[in-house]
């Protein structure tokens, strides 16, 4: 029995995600392990959570540091009854629920970095990485995992990761309990999530996202496999495409799921730093 984990279980046990909570002290990877269970016919909602991952994965082949004790590691099974093509919207409505659990939980700004890393003051407190798996032309589940640097201390990052990472306990200097960060989470993404379901990607939504990004308003450069655009960010559309205004004054949209976020201008960061 683990403690923290107990308490999870108890503040969820009405809820749809966390309604069931499979725990790991160890294990390579909790989206690995989702997809299996999900493959397997998990229902919604269902969290597999570790202390510690030896394959962490992040996105684009990265791997994500998953030491024992300090983090959450989590992956949620949701079955959105959507098209494939709609699924980076889950990515977004995520990146808003954990910028807003997260800043609850620590007293910090959290700010979301498009299209998913949740920032504070320019560096990296949490990434999600979200997997699809399609069935003709919907989809059978989603796997949203997500980690959180919370209690990591500064002194424990590895070298490379400290000038870009940091922690909910490194920023605030005070301990945070993962029971309470998790339950904040899971019940913010249950908003929003079931929101979504109801009514589509909002309005709402929309200007809440906007509201919390990092990167309106800077000068930035997206890259895809057919070539990199550098531009101003200048937030979400209706369908949920980040919108970029080149050096001509023309407008560029982009999908989550296509593009990502290659560098923020370094005037601009520093600015940002600076402020
Ligand atoms: C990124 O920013 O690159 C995404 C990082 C996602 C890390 C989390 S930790 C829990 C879940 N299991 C994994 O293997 N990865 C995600």
């Amino acid at each position: 029995m683990v403690m923290w984990v107990d308490d999870l279980r108890q503040a969820c046990k009405d809820r749809l995600i966390g309604n069931e909570i499979l725990f790991f002290s160890e294990i390579d990877s909790t989206n690995r392990e989702a997809h299996d269970r999900a493959r397997g016919g998990a229902r919604e909602g269902t969290v597999i959570l570790a202390d510690s991952q030896s394959r962490g994965k992040g996105r684009r082949g990265r791997s994500w540091e998953s030491p024992s004790g300090a983090n959450l590691y989590f992956s949620i099974i949701l079955r959105p009854p959507i098209y494939p093509s709609h699924a980076p919207l889950i990515t977004l409505l995520a990146g808003v629920a954990a910028a807003r659990a997260l800043s609850a939980v620590s007293g910090l700004e959290c700010l979301i970095k498009w299209p998913n890393d949740i920032f504070f003051r320019g560096k990296k407190l949490a990434g999600i990485l979200a997997e699809m798996e399609g069935e003709g032309s919907g989809v059978r589940f989603i796997i949203l995992g997500i980690g959180v640097n919370v209690n990591w201390r500064r002194e424990d990052f590895p070298a490379d990761l400290g000038m870009t990472a940091t922690s909910l306990h490194a920023e605030s200097g005070k301990e945070i309990s993962r029971a309470g960060a998790a339950a904040g989470l899971f019940w913010e993404l249950e908003k929003e999530y079931t929101a979504f379901i109801r009514e589509g990607f909002s309005a709402r939504l929309r200007e809440e996202w906007n509201r919390l990004s990092w990167i309106n308003g800077k000068q930035v450069t997206l890259s895809s496999p057919e070539g990199a655009l550098s531009g101003r960010a200048v937030g979400l559309d209706t369908d949920g495409a980040l919108l970029l205004v080149d050096g001509k004054g023309k407008t560029h949209r982009f999908i989550a799921g296509d593009m990502s976020l290659q560098r923020i201008n370094k005037d601009e960061w520093d600015a940002d730093e600076r402020g």
